[in-house]
């Protein structure tokens, strides 16, 4: 994994009031800054609702602390009469770094297509963000053994219209939707297949080069005692938590699994 630092970082989906979310994010800066551990190893993000971002800001803003954060997702335009939606400018402005864009959960509950999700990569790297882009299987294309075809497909489509410049910095999220939030994992070498399809159809599409310097992770009932065994795998530079990353000693345990 020469050259990619591993990201570990917490969806907190719609979960926490903000009061908790508060709570949250200052027990995670203070267990982070335990300095018997070297938590400088990985890069810690943390993706609260839009609602708390501001507050996760002030917090974790300047030096002082090393966590980032970013939106769990991302309005397809830019400004104007689109009432509910947030745009990549004004998540910009909050100093998120990153934007999560095609989440399952996203696809699965608000029809969202590989489409809508190049759209959405677009902007947030339009506005100097960088794009987590997910991609997964759901339990049926894992029985009948397409599993690799069908994420490096969805990989090929929500990259639409990026320059490989533009990929070489990109994150990509591997995540089985049979292994979200059910406890169960897919196996270190379950994950790898997927993740080496992914960064192999990189390759193809644009280059060693910038195949070698995407981060893909990996999602899916992650927790402090399967990370290590994962992160044992070439192609998987770190985790999207989503469960694990709601309690603090848990993820922080997740952060130090080395
Ligand atoms: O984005 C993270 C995710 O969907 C995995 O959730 O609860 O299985 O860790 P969980």
């Amino acid at each position: 994994r020469v050259g990619r630092t591993p990201l570990m970082a917490g969806n907190w989906k719609m979960n926490l009031n903000h009061q908790e979310a508060v709570v949250l994010v200052q027990k995670l800066a203070w267990t982070l800054s335990d300095k018997r551990h070297d938590y400088g190893k990985v890069e810690v993000a943390v993706f609260p609702p839009y609602t708390d971002i501001r507050s996760v800001q002030t917090l974790v803003d300047g030096d002082r602390l090393d966590i980032r954060f970013g939106a769990q997702n991302v309005s397809t335009h830019e400004e104007g009469a689109y009432t509910g939606e947030v745009s990549a400018g004004m998540l910009a402005k909050l100093g998120c770094s990153y934007v999560i864009v095609g989440h399952s959960e996203r696809r699965e509950h608000y029809g969202e297509t590989d489409e809508w999700v190049a759209l959405k990569a677009r902007i947030a790297l339009k506005h100097g963000m960088v794009p987590i882009v997910c991609v997964g299987e759901g339990l049926a294309e894992r029985r009948e053994g397409n599993h690799v075809a069908f994420c490096t497909n969805q990989v090929d489509r929500s990259l639409d219209g990026l320059t490989a410049e533009q990929v070489a910095g990109l994150v990509i999220a591997y995540e089985p939707i049979w292994a979200i939030g059910t406890g169960e994992t897919a196996t270190p070498q379950d994950a790898e297949e997927v993740c080496a399809g992914i960064r192999a159809q990189l390759e193809v599409s644009y280059g060693g080069e910038v195949a070698d310097s995407v981060r893909i992770l990996y999602g899916g009932s992650v927790k402090s005692n399967n990370v290590a065994a994962l992160m044992q795998e070439p192609d998987i530079d770190g985790a999207l938590v989503g469960g694990a990353s709601l309690q603090v000693e848990e993820f922080a345990a997740i952060c130090r699994y080395y």
